[in-house]
């Protein structure tokens, strides 16, 4: 879907004069781009392809953006926004700009420095010609939040639109494709590389086992998969899968994967989410409940490159999370044990420590392995007084502060209200917003929440 205002896009004389305008301007910029030998991804590529992304899908399409602008001869490269520096910023004549929204209409975490960049009413940007597509889902009140406020900053720092901001609805092919549209007409080219997303495999539910029978919680069950033939896809500690259900098949449910490689098969951790009206959620009430054990599940892997560990390698970890985030920590705990690095500090918040001490088997191995230095676990319904994991993280400032003096990075994966914004709320009170935003900018604080 392209975006259209009425009023300034009224009649078609008035449509046609815009288009050929447009059509001009994307002459004005080919030419002014030239062709050029393909950039090899140095910094001096014409075309930058600046990418907003928290779960991976606008950098991937960043990527396709890219292949196709090369397709046409002309240099381009990708780059996630947080490289995007005020030098870049200024001197760039050209930018793409992918932009997801996140959080309730928020920018996603790599987009802090850029946001800083355009408040500054200092920012001149008369230079730069720009597009943007913004992604977002219109089931959310802030739909595009920040696509349209990344809009809005461009225009009002006198940067120029090649042409209007287009906005993917859920992913939606109608908009991408208004998209590769332009791209076509900037490279010039009618050859597009292949845009489309990899295809769903065939999967089996190996096991499945309830993680927290007698909960005051929604159920929470571990889904062991295996694909139905040939071996196992590559996949990294961190990474996610999409999961096509039954009856919504144009609307893939995300789970981190909880598993590493090495163990054979690909585990998620789902809750069964429950509606307002009482009904069970479609995707999990599938995985947890309708689907026998050995049902076909349609099941992609995406790379989730924000929450692998990079290069993070050699670094002590800092785990924290709640719920089914232990999920996206547990491969990552997993993943140290198996490669024999200790230095690892899980934070971990659930109800009852009788019920939902989820991963208590595979947390008593890691201590005893001497993988784990620290566990904190905190149960907000034991004990009287209701303390969740960012109050834990608060008790143990001088600790924290510690580990990260000492080179610690930070993950955090889990539910986004409640938990992430508030342990990102204690993190700045306890190390300072600057530091936070130092180890967000180094790679150093990564998260998977939703
Ligand atoms: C990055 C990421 C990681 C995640 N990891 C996990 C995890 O490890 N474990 C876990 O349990 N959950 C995880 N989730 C949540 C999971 O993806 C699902 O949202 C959750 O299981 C509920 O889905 P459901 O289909 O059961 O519920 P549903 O109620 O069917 O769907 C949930 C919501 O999706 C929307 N929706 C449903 N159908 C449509 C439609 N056709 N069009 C538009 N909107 C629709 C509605 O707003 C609905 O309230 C993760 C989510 C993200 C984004
Ligand atoms: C936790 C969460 C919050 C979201 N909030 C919004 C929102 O407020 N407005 C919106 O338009 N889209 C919202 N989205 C949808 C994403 O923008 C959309 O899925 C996008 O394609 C993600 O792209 P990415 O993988 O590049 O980050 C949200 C998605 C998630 C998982």
């Amino acid at each position: 879907m392209m975006t259209v205002d009425p009023v300034r896009w009224g009649g078609a004389a008035a449509a046609v004069a815009a288009y050929a305008g447009m059509c001009l301007t994307l002459l004005r910029a080919r030419r002014a781009a030239g062709k050029r030998p393909q950039d090899s991804g140095g910094a001096a590529a014409d075309w930058l392809v600046a990418y907003a992304s928290q779960t991976g899908t606008g950098e991937a399409l960043a990527g396709h953006t890219v292949a196709t602008l090369r397709t046409g001869g002309l240099s381009a490269r990708a780059i996630s926004v947080e490289q995007l520096d005020e030098a870049t910023l200024r001197g760039a004549a050209r930018i793409l700009f992918i932009a997801s929204t996140y959080g309730e209409g928020d920018a996603p975490d790599s987009a802090a420095r850029l946001a800083r960049l355009l408040d500054d009413p200092g920012m001149a940007l008369g230079q730069l010609h720009y597009a943007l597509l913004a992604l977002g889902d219109s089931t959310y009140a802030n739909y595009c939040g920040f696509g349209r406020r990344l809009d809005a900053a461009l225009q009002a720092r006198g940067a120029q639109a090649l042409f209007a901001r287009i906005e993917v609805d859920r992913g939606r092919g109608a908009a991408i494709e208004a998209w590769q549209h332009h791209l076509s007409h900037l490279a010039g080219t009618s050859d597009a590389p292949d845009w489309s997303a990899p295809a769903y495999g065939d999967w089996r539910i190996a096991a499945r086992r309830l993680l927290n029978p007698g909960s005051a919680g929604a159920p929470v069950y571990r889904i062991d998969l295996l694909p139905a033939a040939g071996e196992l896809p590559a996949w990294e500690a961190g990474d996610l899968v999409q999961v096509s259900a039954p009856g919504d098949p144009d609307y893939p449910r995300e789970y981190s994967i909880a598993s590493t490689m090495a163990e054979g098969c690909l585990s998620l951790l789902v809750r069964l989410h429950a509606r307002d009206d009482g009904s069970l959620g479609l995707a999990s009430g599938w995985l947890c409940r309708e689907a026998r054990e050995g049902a076909p599940v349609l099941l992609r892997v995406r790379q989730h490159s924000r929450f692998r560990i990079g290069d993070n390698t050699q670094r002590p970890l800092i785990l924290i999370g709640n719920g089914t985030g232990i999920a996206g920590l547990r491969a990552h705990l997993q993943r140290r044990a198996e490669a024999g690095q200790a230095r690892n500090w899980l934070l971990f918040g659930e109800r009852q420590a009788a019920h939902d001490h989820f991963c208590a088997g595979d947390i008593a191995a890691w201590r005893q392995a001497g993988m784990l230095d620290a566990v904190s676990l905190v149960f907000s319904r034991d004990g009287g007084s209701e303390r969740y994991v960012q109050h834990a993280l608060a008790a143990q400032a001088a600790e924290l502060r510690a580990w990260v003096a000492d080179g610690a990075a930070i993950y955090v994966c889990g539910s986004l209200q409640g938990m992430a914004g508030a342990v990102h709320a204690t993190l700045e009170t306890v190390l300072g917003a600057d530091t936070v935003a130092v180890l967000d900018q180094a790679g150093r604080y990564r998260r998977d929440v939703y």
